[in-house]
């Protein structure tokens, strides 16, 4: 049996500051991860990370941005903890070697991203992730780390509300290891591939917070998922917001700028989840453009220049030609929303902490929460590494005192039991069959705009697709890069996450952020001005609030 102090699960943003913080305390750390850490959905973040850095910024202006951009169900304490932290963990991913873009001054670059006040969103031209995520793997590969790669989360162990580690599956090898922890921070990323329409890599499948929820965690606000206004027609590859900053137009069919009409200040760079429903609109009433995809609008970035697109958006360029034979420059960019982001997830305390004993999350994966119902682009980034860094430390610091956790060769029988049962099954359904059959229910029932009827309806298809997923079979007997068989563990994660989803979503009878319900159009603060709680239960998700944190700002109407 393996050992460390602390394990952290996933070795994108979140997972490597949370493993240095960790390190850096003095603990024995391993990172467990099914990608190479720089093959993570991190690396995938393209346009920046938000601090409040120019003289004409400050702290409390990105404060209120984020709590206004929160539709106020962002948690006011943790929010201004976070902004805060945002300037000097800048500096010091900096300090660690990421090259971000510059200024003719030298000074740091910054561009405007919808619901900021002021250019707060600092970037390394459109991948800033990447470079993000290269300067902290160098920085880690200094330090004592163990990696073990290329392996599974299959199950965590719990005793008495008490974590002691984990199973895994090493997909280079098709054996189960079982890694006792004295805390374990799980940083695995979304769940995005519960929709059809994504921008996140086939690789977001919730593992760490499947995990966490059938161990017993609280999911919190589920319901609230992010639609990213400009994804790429067909592939739904990210089209940056920072194009939107650099002055990027969006025109319908007419060629009208509509969204002067839906936030006449600041346009295009209204809040998100604004600008989506706005694009869903033309479209629904005639004044988008059609084709083999569905419908879409335009983004135009012609009037920006060849050498203004090709330097700042250099890799949006390069996915439109490539995949929609498109040249920004040029052409019009056909875009329409996907699914980009989720709200929430395991619900945690400031410094990552969990219902559970010893167990932590940080990054997309959980819910502080700081985002509310709606989160503003550039948060993300600095959302993984403020809170990354916490859990690390908060674990680390349990880890130094907490009693050797206890491991049974039951613990990974169990673990297993599902995942050979899956394999020595003659007949069944093919996992991909009923994550397909998922992903258009989610897309179907549970999109931009909701209603109880269609989540209903998605409820109850899901649950039959539950009970299909009991019989499901994994053909491919070979030991070594099983994808069949990860296939079908991925999709027992997400077909769980999506029902929580949805559950908490026909509770949610008002609209707030991105929950937009056309049988309930208006915000419901006497009701729900709450948090949702999901626990697992065997007959579907048990739903429990928990009040927001208000500190100074009270909820107005949110105009753009
Ligand atoms: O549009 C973008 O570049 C995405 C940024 C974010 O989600 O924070």
């Amino acid at each position: 049996m393996l050992r460390h102090d602390v394990v952290v699960v996933g070795a994108g943003l979140a997972g490597q500051r949370a493993a240095l913080a960790a390190i850096e305390a003095g603990r024995d750390v391993a990172i467990v991860s099914k990608l190479h850490p720089l093959r993570s959905h991190s690396g995938a973040a393209q346009g920046g990370i938000n601090a409040a850095v120019g003289a004409e910024d400050s702290v409390d202006t990105h404060i209120f941005d984020t709590v206004k951009g929160s539709d106020y169900l962002g948690d006011q304490d943790a929010i201004e903890f976070f902004c805060r932290e945002a300037g000097p963990i800048v500096v010091e991913m900096e300090h660690f070697g990421t090259i971000f873009s510059r200024s003719d001054d030298g000074s740091l670059a910054r561009r405007p991203f919808g619901g900021a006040h002021f250019p707060r969103t600092i970037y390394a031209a459109d991948r800033t992730g990447l470079a993000l995520l290269q300067a902290l793997w160098e920085r880690l590969g200094s330090e004592r780390l163990t990696l073990y790669a290329e392996w599974d989360l299959v199950d965590l162990v719990v005793r008495d509300g008490r974590v002691h580690g984990l199973v895994a599956f090493d997909r280079t090898s098709g054996e189960f290891a079982e890694i006792a922890a004295k805390a374990v921070v799980l940083a695995t990323g979304p769940a995005g591939r519960v929709y059809a329409k994504t921008t996140n890599a086939h690789s977001c499948t919730g593992d760490g917070i499947a995990a966490a929820y059938a161990a017993g965690a609280f999911l919190k606000d589920m319901e609230f998922v992010q639609f990213h206004p400009t994804a790429l027609l067909e592939s739904s590859i990210l089209i940056t917001e920072g194009a939107r900053g650099e002055g990027g137009l969006l025109k319908n069919a007419s060629g009208e700028q509509f969204m002067v009409r839906y936030a006449p200040h600041v346009k295009e760079l209204a809040s998100r989840d604004v600008v989506s429903r706005a694009i869903v609109t033309e479209v629904k009433e005639g004044r988008g453009f059609s084709g083999p995809f569905g419908g879409y609008v335009h983004l135009e970035l012609m009037h920006l220049g060849r050498e203004r697109v090709e330097s700042r958006l250099t890799e949006i360029c390069d996915f439109a030609r490539r995949f929609a034979g498109i040249d920004p420059v040029t052409e019009p960019i056909p875009v329409y929303p996907a699914q980009h982001y989720m709200m929430g997830g395991i619900g945690t305390d400031i410094h990552g902490a969990t219902n559970l004993t010893g167990l932590y999350a940080a990054g997309e994966a959980a819910c502080v929460s700081i985002h509310g119902a709606n989160r503003l682009g550039g948060n993300s980034l600095l959302e993984t590494l403020v809170f990354g860094r916490e859990a690390g430390r908060a674990a680390a610091a349990y880890a130094a005192t907490a009693p050797a956790p206890e491991m049974h060769a039951s613990d990974l029988e169990a673990a297993a039991a599902p995942l050979r049962a899956w394999s020595a099954r003659t007949d069944g359904e093919d996992p991909s069959t009923l994550r397909t059959e998922m992903q258009r229910t989610m897309e179907e029932c549970a999109g931009i705009y909701r209603d109880a009827a269609g989540m209903l309806e998605g409820i109850q298809r899901l649950r039959a697709l539950r009970a299909r997923f009991e019989k499901v079979r994994v053909v491919d007997r070979s030991p070594v890069y099983n994808l069949n068989l990860t296939d079908a563990l991925e999709t027992g994660h997400l077909l769980e996450l999506a029902e929580v989803i949805l559950v908490g979503a026909y509770a949610r009878t008002e609209s707030r952020g991105a929950h937009a319900r056309t049988d309930f159009p208006k915000r419901d603060d006497a009701r729900w001005m709450r948090h949702t709680l999901a626990r697992r239960t065997p007959t579907g998700p048990a739903l429990d609030y928990a009040p927001v944190a208000f500190t100074r700002f009270e909820p107005t109407e949110r105009v753009y």
